[in-house]
């Protein structure tokens, strides 16, 4: 394997194949397609079709963007045999018993195994525990294609760090993490990579390093979360008004600037269960890391049940309450819906026979059916008991207190403001927050 793969990228002698074209994949895609030639491959032929039109069906790129690239999408797989670099970004979810679903990557890893060729490289971007990709991922490439590794074709791991709907740190101002599975592979990909990383790349020194890196960095994030969440539990019982006092604190040099709040998504809701799984396979139960989760996975709950609690407390009959939850996206101005815990509030609201109605400027009513049973109301009524308003839209931010007074019944209304922004604007309602 003497020959340079970055070399025969860039004089055009060889392509580039990137496996899963979502939120991951295509922007990845688009972007080496400004460098060398691209195939874009995914199962789903809709979606293909769609990129094909120039259009992203994750709703994050504009047309535009597609403008100016060499790249061919495709559904089948005899298009990949003409790649000699393949990154694999599909998803790695997990399953109702909370466990890692590897099936999209194996099936991936299967796929690429198909188009594996003598002196091939192969990059997973998947966030997975450290360990998966030599454990798991490199026995299906070698068993599908009969090459042995490190001597026919080289791997390397490289994480992703876009955060969907940020246009501030982008997949080209940020450092990304490479590795390869020997000296040269790591030198290959991370030129490779430098073509589209205007901020460089970080050499990580082994694959499971590579690995470990980026699965700690959500659950860092997932862990401190939890403790504010606890510590706002903690407040609400003290009467204390957790913002307040996280202002306070925070105007220490060290204090870390964390927030209460639901996490739900795909990344920092799902990949501690990747390293927690792994963790107990090497016969250590993670003890920070599941608690952590336990109460980060508990908070929707907890706010529906507070919401019913503030209810009740005014005297009126919870069977006859009707509540306005505004926001049902994972996050803020995005259309992701997947695994938003702002199900879980409505949940626990219907389970008191309340009747919840749900609003949301960017989710879609279908996916929200077809994945929850939780339709969208296209325009809110006039005569809730209460509102919550469970993610800080933009939409949302300019709204006054006479706003949400025009949704409530009557002068009894409740106000829950999870994410804190309306802090100082509600002056009669009944607020809350965590
Ligand atoms: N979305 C993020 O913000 C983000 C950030 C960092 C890392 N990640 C990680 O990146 C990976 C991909 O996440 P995503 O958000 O892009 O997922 P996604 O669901 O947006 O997209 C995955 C795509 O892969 C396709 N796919 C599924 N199985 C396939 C297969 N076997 N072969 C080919 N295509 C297949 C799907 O059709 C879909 O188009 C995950 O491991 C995720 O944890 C995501």
């Amino acid at each position: 394997m003497n020959k340079s793969i970055y070399n025969d990228l860039i004089n055009g002698e060889a392509a580039l194949a990137v496996i899963g074209l979502g939120y991951v994949g295509l922007p990845i895609a688009l972007e080496f397609a400004r460098k060398t030639k691209v195939i874009g491959f995914d199962i789903n032929e809709e979606r293909v079709e769609m990129m094909k039109n120039n259009i992203d069906p994750s709703n994050e790129l504009d047309s535009s963007e597609f403008e100016g690239c060499d790249i061919s999408f495709t559904a089948n797989i005899d298009d990949l045999k003409e790649a000699r670099f393949f990154v694999v970004a599909v998803p790695t979810p997990i399953d109702d018993a909370k466990l890692p679903n590897l099936k999209p990557l194996l099936g991936a890893s299967k796929t690429v195994g198909k188009a594996l060729k003598k002196g091939d490289y192969v990059v997973f971007e998947s966030t997975v525990y450290p360990g998966c990709t030599e454990e798991d991922c490199i026995p299906v490439l070698e068993k599908v294609s009969g090459l042995k590794w490190k001597e026919d074709f080289m791997v390397g791991y490289s994480p992703e760090r876009i955060n969907p709907g940020d246009k501030v740190h982008t997949l080209q101002n940020v450092v990304k993490v490479v590795s390869g599975c020997c000296e040269t592979s790591l030198e290959e990909i991370a030129k490779t990579y430098e073509l589209v990383v205007e901020a460089g790349v970080h050499r990580a020194s082994t694959i499971k390093v590579a690995e470990a890196a980026k699965i700690i960095e959500n659950t860092q994030r997932d862990v401190n979360i939890a403790l504010i969440n606890e510590l706002s539990i903690i407040f609400d019982k003290l009467n204390i008004n957790t913002y307040d006092v996280l202002e306070a604190a925070g105007t220490k040099w060290n204090f870390l600037n964390f927030t209460p709040g639901l996490v739900g998504g795909h990344c920092i809701g799902v990949d501690p269960y990747y390293l927690t799984h792994k963790a107990k396979q090497a016969g250590y139960h993670a003890q920070v890391i599941n608690s952590g989760r336990y109460v980060n996975d508990s908070m929707g709950f907890y706010i529906g049940k507070q919401t019913v609690k503030k209810i009740l407390a005014k005297g009126k009959s919870i069977q006859n309450a009707k509540v306005l939850v505004m926001g049902a996206t994972f996050k803020e101005d995005v259309t992701d819906i997947r695994n938003s815990k702002v199900v879980d509030i409505v949940k626990e609201l219907k389970s008191f026979q309340v009747e919840v109605h749900l609003v949301d400027p960017h989710a879609s009513s279908e996916e929200m059916e077809h994945e929850y049973g939780v339709p969208l109301k296209a325009q809110a009524d006039n005569d809730y008991d209460a509102v919550i308003v469970a993610v800080n839209h933009e939409a949302y931010k300019n709204k006054t207190e006479a706003d949400f007074k025009g949704y409530m019944k009557d002068d009894l209304g409740v106000f829950v403001d999870v994410k804190g922004i309306f802090k100082d604007k509600i002056k009669e309602l009944d607020y809350w927050s965590l």
